[in-house]
């Protein structure tokens, strides 16, 4: 499974790219706007120097023409960008258009499989689920997600799965198994996956026999 970090804080990015383990960015509205008062196109375009992978960025549009329009226009920031579309009859209509011009969209706001279903159809690279809002009405996030990737591996798409909204390492770890191509994760939640208390204490136990042992000998 691939990881992409779900933000746009220039920080977070070089420290997961130097760590060599994120492969892509996702970005939203409320993620851009999170950085302040930026430039934002600016800011999207630093992104996709840094990132050795898809980069994506949403449309504000919501009827297809308006998404198209600005689509096309992002499109030319960076060879790496991909444009988030909404899952919605406009956003489908959009998705086909720009598959057929090679933009590579990312159908985004998935919340069923029957929505996967026709955003690959119209040519997404890209499905993004979001599981943390299912699990917040109390549906199973992780089981939708889990249908798309059985559902696109079966009928051997090249659409991939990001598993997004993923809220805490248990996410990743089932996203992980279901066989998710791409999570998408928060910086903070990039960190926890690493952490374990066991590695800790261990670090730290073998430290301590180290220096007893070299103590004892008058090596220190
Ligand atoms: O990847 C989509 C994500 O940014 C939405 O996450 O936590 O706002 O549901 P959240």
């Amino acid at each position: 499974m691939k990881i992409f970090l779900d933000t746009a804080n220039i920080e977070h990015i070089r420290h997961g790219v130097r760590m060599g383990v994120v492969a892509g960015v996702t970005t939203n509205p409320t993620i851009l706007s999170r950085e302040g008062k930026v430039d934002y196109q600016k800011l999207v375009k630093e992104i996709c120097s840094m990132v050795p992978g898809p980069v994506s960025t949403e449309v504000l549009s919501q009827d297809g023409e308006g998404m198209v329009a600005e689509a096309r226009d992002m499109a030319k920031w960076a060879e790496n960008i991909v444009i988030k579309i909404p899952a919605t009859l406009e956003g489908l209509e959009a998705t086909s258009v720009l598959s057929g011009e090679n933009i590579k969209v990312n159908f985004t706001l998935c919340f069923t499989l029957n929505q996967a279903v026709l955003g690959a159809a119209a040519g997404a690279a890209f499905i993004s689920p979001f599981v943390g809002r299912l699990d917040d009405i109390g549906e199973d996030g992780m089981e939708v997600v889990a249908d798309i990737v059985e559902y696109l591996d079966s009928s051997e798409s090249r659409t991939q799965v990001i598993a997004a909204s993923i809220r805490h390492p248990q996410h990743c770890l089932m996203a992980a198994r279901i066989g998710a191509h791409i999570a998408t994760v928060p910086y903070e939640v990039l960190l926890a996956m690493m952490k374990h208390p066991l590695t800790d204490s261990g670090i730290e136990r073998f430290r301590d026999d180290w220096r007893r042992v070299m103590a004892r000998e008058g090596l220190l």
